[in-house]
């Protein structure tokens, strides 16, 4: 069957990887892909976010399956539109991909349901937001409502960098839109954990955890980004938080979005806090995380696609989905300046020399293909992840393979999966 990935990361480039590898797939297109994705799949330069030309491309080409991987598309409704078009399409609809869309619709269901997150109040003027903060504990995590590529929050330790934050996503309007309204909630203290899950809309099923580093430099200093590195399985999430982590929060949040008319069909993001009064959410994506699914994806060890097939038939409930027991790590190569002010059109060198590499695959972000060269095109240019019979064997690999690799100011952490 001919499958088409609508998305450009390094997470689009796992999720292409993984369907490559289902006896299923004969093509893969990708819209629009990036210079790794198009070594696997023929990549079509049209935007993730132009619905029209997406929709026109996959008629074209009469595919079998769309899979909506990132979060613009589907927060405008893509997976709406193939679904009225009679397109075999997977990922959330509009509907339920507002848990990911609106901090305010999110923390709202979360207090409506019980379902353990932060305290908070929510704005809509900036006053009110500055009156709120001059009565309140600090610190405060202040958050733009909408989509914000992973920046939209502020934590505040002084009533001054609250109010700092409040302007500059009211007033000065950092996130555009995103930033109309506003969440200030309580700063929660403990470790930090992901679980993505695959769930129809009934039945739950959670992938192997995961932990993100959102900060650009080591010891978690400097602004929050799309994400620095990952690893998995977490160090901290065993058994006994797993079930917690089920009863209190994953199966309460699939029914409360079907409760609330809004099934959510697809892969669902849970952020975690383990907070001395146990898990909290921190937020919700409604998709694979980057570079979350570049750890995540090398471990699964059931065909992706008859994961896909069953979410969207709605009877996960009857597959098996197993995993390998081992762990992965994933190290990302950003431009310097990342998440600010940065340069592209570099090239990169040395991937040559991991090809073949055993158990180590370089996942492209943003880059491009130019004459057979591949070319910086992006904040995280790359992701260089490697497996491994356990976590620091994993991280020793990757960050090895990292070495080999140069581009002019290419920087990355030194820190991953160490805490
Ligand atoms: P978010 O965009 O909501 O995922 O937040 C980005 C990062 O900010 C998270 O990964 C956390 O490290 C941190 N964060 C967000 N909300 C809170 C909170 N209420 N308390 C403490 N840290 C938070
Ligand atoms: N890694 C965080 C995200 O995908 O939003």
């Amino acid at each position: 069957m001919r499958v088409l990935v609508v998305g450009s990361g390094g997470r689009e480039h796992a999720i292409v990887h993984k369907l490559s590898k289902s006896s299923r797939v004969d093509e893969i297109f990708c819209t629009p892909g990036n210079g790794g994705i198009s070594d696997i799949a023929e990549c079509v330069p049209i935007k993730a976010t132009d619905l029209a030309g997406v929709r026109q491309f996959a008629i074209e080409k009469s595919v079998d399956l769309v899979f909506v991987a990132s979060d613009d598309p589907l927060a405008l409704g893509m997976v709406d539109m193939f679904k009225k078009e009679g397109v075999r399409v997977f990922g959330p609809t509009r509907d339920a991909s507002i848990i990911e869309s609106s901090k305010v619709f999110s923390k709202n269901l979360m207090k409506k349901y019980g379902i353990p997150t932060a305290s908070y109040e929510t704005f809509d003027n900036p006053e009110e937001a500055i009156r709120h903060i001059m009565e309140t504990d600090m610190p405060v995590a202040v958050k733009a409502d909408g989509l914000a590529l992973g920046k939209g929050a502020i934590m505040a330790h002084t009533r001054e960098e609250a109010v700092a934050a409040v302007k500059s996503i009211m007033d000065d309007r950092q996130f555009g839109d995103s930033g109309n309204h506003i969440v200030i909630e309580e700063y929660m203290v403990g470790r930090e954990v992901t679980v993505l899950a695959f769930t129809d809309g009934k039945t739950v099923v959670p992938m192997v955890s995961s932990q993100d580093h959102k900060r650009a430099f080591d010891n978690d200093e400097g602004l929050n980004t799309g994400g620095m590195g990952a690893i998995s399985p977490s160090r901290i999430y065993d058994e006994e938080l797993s079930g917690i982590c089920m009863d209190s929060i994953f199966q309460p949040t699939v029914k409360a979005m079907a409760d609330e008319g809004r099934q959510f069909k697809g892969v669902i993001y849970f952020e975690l806090m383990i907070t001395e009064n146990g898990p909290k959410v921190i937020e919700y994506n409604a998709r694979f995380g980057d570079p979350e699914a570049q750890v995540v994806l090398p471990l699964l060890k059931t065909d992706l696609l008859d994961i896909i097939d069953a979410i969207i038939d709605e009877r996960l409930d009857r597959i098996e989905i197993e995993w390998f027991d081992r762990a992965s790590a994933c190290i990302v190569a950003a431009s310097g300046g990342y998440p600010v002010d940065y340069k592209k059109g570099y090239e990169i060198e040395g991937l040559q020399d991991l090809e073949g590499t055993e158990d180590v695959f370089v996942y492209h972000a943003g880059t491009m293909k130019e004459n057979g060269r591949y070319l910086t095109n992006g904040g995280r240019v790359l992701g260089v992840t490697a497996t491994a019979e356990n976590l620091d064997s994993a991280l020793a690999k990757a960050y090895s393979s990292i070495e080999k690799i140069r581009f002019t100011d290419m920087h990355y952490r030194r820190d991953i999966g160490k805490k």
